[in-house]
């Protein structure tokens, strides 16, 4: 399961690449008048796709540190939250910072790191529709994973940016050592603060289990008759151990430095592309495998998640019994799609309020995701 090498050499490759970009986008717009005579400059089509994009999102307004909280100065007091962003979620993810920062104490404190394909084109969207949010942009070049994919049973499941969350600790500055990771699909109802303060003991992740979950039907029969499959999760307690989902993870990057997890993760994704189909999910069969029985338990008030219904129809699902501190549409079906489609299920409407995308604007945006 080693052979950590190649996203060491990705995040090396991609953190020079911002200021390539950059240094590009000003070359392109200092040179496209010269082409102006030429009809019109292709230059000018993106960056026309770039304001539309931009404009289709309402402005949030500005949230304010409570009185209480530490200066904003004070990296000690940053909560550094993680999140992917592309054009087909990018609704969900909006909708997911506005509700971090609206029941949040400290918003203020709170630093946005976005995972992004193409972030030159994402990032003034971001930065329009919140204007002062702390946040930074990062690469995360599909390249690195499209070869390590194996189809799964929900297309949606099998885009390489689903795989960005494996790559956190290479893609994050070094002093950034703990990160909470949201998927796009979630309203967090509840200061973020106490979920980043959980006490992580020994563990590198923390996340919310389901022990009555059929922890057997993530894998194959091929991986449960083969002991050398199998046996990876002795000595991790229960048997078989608890599911956990991984949209909502509070991570030790350090530890996860230190423990070279990246490479683990990745040697799964080799043994199911190259040797045996061992599981039919996408990105979360790797980490089951990895830190299924070794997570730290959190509340399950952090991830009520299933609101999207299966993966295979979509259904309309009920709130698990118990507190709610966050509500997270996994699943085949997403409120925006069902709000707009005029089908929502009873929940949406508790999505509905952060939605910061313009109807009248460019509906068409969407239609298609
Ligand atoms: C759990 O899933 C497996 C594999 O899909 C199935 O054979 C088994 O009957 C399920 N167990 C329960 C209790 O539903």
């Amino acid at each position: 399961m080693e052979g950590a090498s190649s996203p060491g050499m990705a995040t090396r490759s991609s953190s020079t690449a911002p200021p390539l970009l950059l240094l590009l986008t000003l070359s392109i717009l200092l040179t496209s008048p010269v082409h102006a005579n030429a009809g019109v400059p292709a230059a000018t089509k993106p960056l026309a796709d770039h304001l539309a994009l931009a404009a289709s999102f309402r402005e949030a307004p500005a949230f304010r540190n409570g009185r209480g909280c530490a200066p904003q100065s004070d990296p000690a007091a940053a909560i550094h939250i993680a999140m992917t962003v592309d054009t087909t979620y990018l609704r969900g993810s909006v909708a997911g910072v506005l509700s971090v920062l609206q029941h949040a104490s400290c918003p203020e404190n709170i630093v946005f790191h976005f995972l992004a394909s193409s972030p030159r084109r994402l990032r003034p969207i971001v930065a329009a529709t919140f204007p002062y949010l702390s946040f930074r942009m990062y690469r995360f070049d599909a390249a690195l994973v499209r070869g390590k994919i194996s189809s799964s049973v929900r297309r949606a499941l099998d885009q390489p940016l689903n795989y960005a969350r494996i790559y956190l600790a290479d893609l994050l500055p070094r002093d950034v050592v703990r990160i909470i990771y949201f998927d796009s699909d979630l309203i967090v109802v509840d200061d973020v603060a106490k979920l980043w303060a959980i006490d992580l003991g020994p563990h590198v992740l923390g996340a919310p289990e389901y022990c009555h979950a059929n922890f057997t039907a993530y894998f194959t029969d091929r991986f449960w008759l083969d002991p050398a499959f199998a046996g990876v999760f002795e000595g991790r307690g229960r048997r078989p151990p608890c599911y956990f989902n991984t949209g909502v993870m509070v991570i030790d990057l350090e530890r996860w430095r230190q423990g070279g997890y990246t490479g683990r993760l990745e040697g799964w994704m080799r043994v199911q592309k190259r040797r045996a189909r061992i599981y039919e999910l996408g990105s979360l069969p790797p980490f089951l495998l990895v830190f299924a029985g070794a997570v730290r338990p959190v509340e399950h008030r952090w991830n009520q998640h299933g609101l999207g219904g299966d993966n295979l129809e979509g259904l309309c699902r009920d709130l698990h019994p118990g507190a709610v501190s966050l509500l997270h549409w996994s699943g085949k079906g997403k409120p925006w799609l069902r709000l707009d489609a005029r089908r929502p299920c009873p929940l949406d409407s508790l999505w509905a309020p952060y939605d910061l995308f313009r109807r009248h604007g460019s509906d068409d945006l969407f239609a298609n995701s």
